[in-house]
């Protein structure tokens, strides 16, 4: 187990941006070669040394609950039936590790989604983790967190450098220190910047480490313009009381909340499958031909 025990999932938003498909379905479900995209992240979070997730749902979200509880019918099926192989995949997933849900009642933004789950939380470091952000990293990008976090002992945002031209998509930090090894003290952070005043290309990923008194600080944040509680915003608040951290993650990462990083995750994840790669490089050189 590590220090840091329990990690957020806010999975309450609308999932605009790829509707159709999320009229009806959670984007957090969507398939990523054969596994929902969430749970990916489910799955770092457990190889991570975490041992409780706390799922921020809303409406129209309960296939994510069915997904990862136990399914007694489909066991008892696969095991009369021998499928084996299936029934350990099956049992895998809802074992992973403790589960909790609580409800945003209405999706007032990323800020206002962590501070729902402040009493499940209590009073410990916890992580935030943004399903969308699928990340391939070896450690897990939230162990390489942790033990920034542990280091440091205060909270800790996962950056990556992006092109100038995408700062403007993120929250952005202005690094005060650099403290070598990709670690950053944050000077500030700035929440979607032009481009020309952002402060840096150190763009705020989906991953973080945070400690109790950032649920204070967003019950402090106002609104924005959009009537959003940003997280951003709120950190922005914590870093007049304490130093916060940015650590650049070693690993690859894949933004699948848009359409084209979505199958730009789908190609890399299934040119690694050793069950699927070399047929599928095959389709891939004989499409581009085409
Ligand atoms: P996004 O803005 O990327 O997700 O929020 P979205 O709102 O679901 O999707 P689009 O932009 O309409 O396509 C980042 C994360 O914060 C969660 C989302 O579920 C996503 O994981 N979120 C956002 C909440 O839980 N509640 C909110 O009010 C807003």
């Amino acid at each position: 187990m590590t220090s840091v025990r329990k990690a957020v999932f806010p999975a309450a938003g609308l999932g605009t941006r790829f509707l159709p498909a999320t009229k009806a379905q959670p984007k957090e479900m969507l398939v990523l070669v054969d596994k929902p995209v969430i749970q990916y992240g489910v799955e770092e979070a457990a190889a991570s040394g975490f041992d409780t997730i706390i799922l921020v749902t809303g409406r129209g979200k309960n296939a994510i609950e069915d997904h990862f509880d136990i399914s007694i019918e489909l066991e008892s099926f696969l095991e009369a039936r021998g499928k084996t192989e299936q029934l350990a995949e099956i049992r895998k997933i809802s074992r992973l590790i403790n589960f909790a849900y609580v409800r945003q009642g209405e999706p007032l933004g990323l800020g206002h989604a962590v501070l729902v789950a402040r009493d499940l939380v209590g009073q410990e470091p916890f992580a935030v983790v943004l399903g969308d952000d699928v990340i391939d990293a070896d450690p897990p990008a939230l162990r390489q967190l942790v033990s920034v976090f542990e280091r440091v002992q205060g909270p800790v945002l996962a950056v990556e450098r992006v092109p100038e031209e995408h700062v403007s998509s993120y929250g952005v930090v202005a690094v005060a220190e650099s403290l070598g090894g990709g670690v950053y003290r944050v000077g500030d952070l700035v929440e979607k910047p032009k481009r020309e005043e952002a402060p840096s290309n150190l763009a705020i990923i989906g991953r973080y480490i945070l400690t109790p008194d950032v649920f204070p600080a967003l019950a402090a944040t106002r609104a924005d313009r959009t009537g959003e509680i940003q997280l951003t915003n709120g950190l922005r608040q914590l870093l007049q009381q304490r130093p916060i951290y940015a650590c650049e993650i070693e690993g690859v990462r894949h933004d699948t909340g848009n359409k084209l990083g979505f199958l730009k995750a789908t190609v890399y994840f299934a040119l690694r499958r050793p069950d699927l790669s070399e047929a599928f490089k095959d389709y891939l050189r004989s499409a581009l031909e085409r």
